[in-house]
């Protein structure tokens, strides 16, 4: 009788420790899985020369750039070429991801000819889709702050963005190197999209809180690498969530307690049709435009015509001061609904004058 107590007791000591044994290891294989996954952004396919931030580099511009999208990197190219770039200290990546398999009119042969050609494309091995956008994002940051972890600031940006390079480089002279912040278009006091029929449709499960965090819009803003760092440091841990701006600068910012800082005003045109008035009065009237950002608007040319437009101004000196009483947002009348940011759909305003 005790002998038969004694076998009772042993069979379940050795269930209990086998048992034991197989979730931990269960778990730290879950472990494992989720942190490889996370640690996505760190493994990619091709990469820029070792030697392209050599040196001390004023300004190192990541810019997000799908795939196919071979005229719209042109566009940049040609609106900051290389020669500007070397001029000013600068240096360029286009952030790339793999070719969807459902995507034929691009082939991975062309993008490899594309990096042979210019030496400016990192490309990730994760597949090209919004919801890995976050991956794409955090590649950038990454190898801006450990290839070029000497440059003094990241100009983070999309491809459909419009931006000038001089009007950057006046405000970045007004900032210090070895401060530890994010500066770009704030976005507070923002709801997740709780509507299912929504792209950015975000379950409760993927993010419970009210409320997102401040966080910057990832059409342009300027970090230094030594906070990028910080950030791509704390991701690997910090529960993975699919909308990358939200993610990189307001939930990563805010555990993290970095500063977002806010860009002067006007500095920042929120919608295309704001941005062509702007172009069109350099142009036309020879009135200076103040702005330095905004949107393409679908029209991949633009980069280049508001850059050159801004050149042109500021070499003939013949532009002048907009007039106080008519400032641009009255002038150029936008009357439509719109949604002033194409990725995380923070907000509808109503624009009208
Ligand atoms: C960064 O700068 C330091 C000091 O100026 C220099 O020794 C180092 O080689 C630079 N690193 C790179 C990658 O250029
Ligand atoms: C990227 O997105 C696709 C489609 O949503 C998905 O199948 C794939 O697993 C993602 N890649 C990674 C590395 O998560
Ligand atoms: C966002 O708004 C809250 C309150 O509405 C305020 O306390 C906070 O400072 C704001 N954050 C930023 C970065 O502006």
């Amino acid at each position: 009788m005790v002998k038969r107590k004694y076998v009772l007791a042993s069979i379940l000591a050795v269930t209990l420790i086998s048992w034991i044994y197989w979730s931990s290891n269960h778990e730290v294989n879950n472990t494992i899985k989720i942190l490889s996954e996370q640690e996505s952004f760190k493994h990619t396919i091709i990469q820029p020369s070792d030697k392209l931030c050599t040196g001390n580099p004023f300004l190192v511009i990541i810019v997000t750039s799908y795939v196919g999208h071979i005229e719209l990197r042109s566009a940049h190219r040609r609106a900051m070429p290389q020669k500007l770039l070397e001029a000013m200290n600068a240096k360029r990546v286009f952030l790339l991801a793999k070719i969807p398999e459902k995507d034929k009119i691009i082939t991975q042969e062309a993008i490899i000819d594309e990096s042979n050609i210019f030496g400016d494309i990192l490309q990730g091995s994760f597949v090209e889709n919004y919801r890995n956008l976050t991956f794409k994002h955090l590649m950038g940051l990454q190898w801006a702050s450990t290839a070029c972890s000497n440059a003094s600031y990241i100009l983070k940006v999309d491809d459909d963005t419009v931006f000038n390079l001089e009007r950057t480089y006046r405000l970045l002279e007004t900032l210090d190197a070895n401060d530890i912040f994010l500066l770009g278009y704030i976005l507070n006091n923002t709801k997740p999209r709780r509507n299912k029929e929504n792209k950015w449709y975000v379950t409760r499960e993927e993010y419970s809180r009210k409320n997102y965090p401040a966080y910057l819009s990832g059409w342009y803003y300027i970090t230094t690498p030594k906070t990028a760092r910080k950030i791509t440091e704390e991701a690997i841990y910090h529960p993975k969530f699919w909308i990358d701006d939200i993610l990189i600068t307001g939930l990563l910012t805010e555990a993290l307690h970095i500063k977002l800082r806010q860009l002067p005003r006007d500095y920042w045109l929120e919608y295309y049709e704001l941005l062509e008035c702007c172009l069109r009065d350099m142009i036309n009237k020879q009135i200076n435009c103040d702005s330095v950002v905004g949107p393409n608007g679908g029209r991949e040319n633009l980069i280049v015509e508001f850059n050159d437009a801004i050149r042109n101004c500021d070499k003939s000196k013949k532009c002048t001061k907009r007039d106080e009483s008519t400032p641009l947002k009255k002038v150029c009348i936008v009357n439509s609904e719109r949604t002033i940011f194409s990725n995380g759909q923070p907000q509808v305003e109503l624009y009208q004058l």
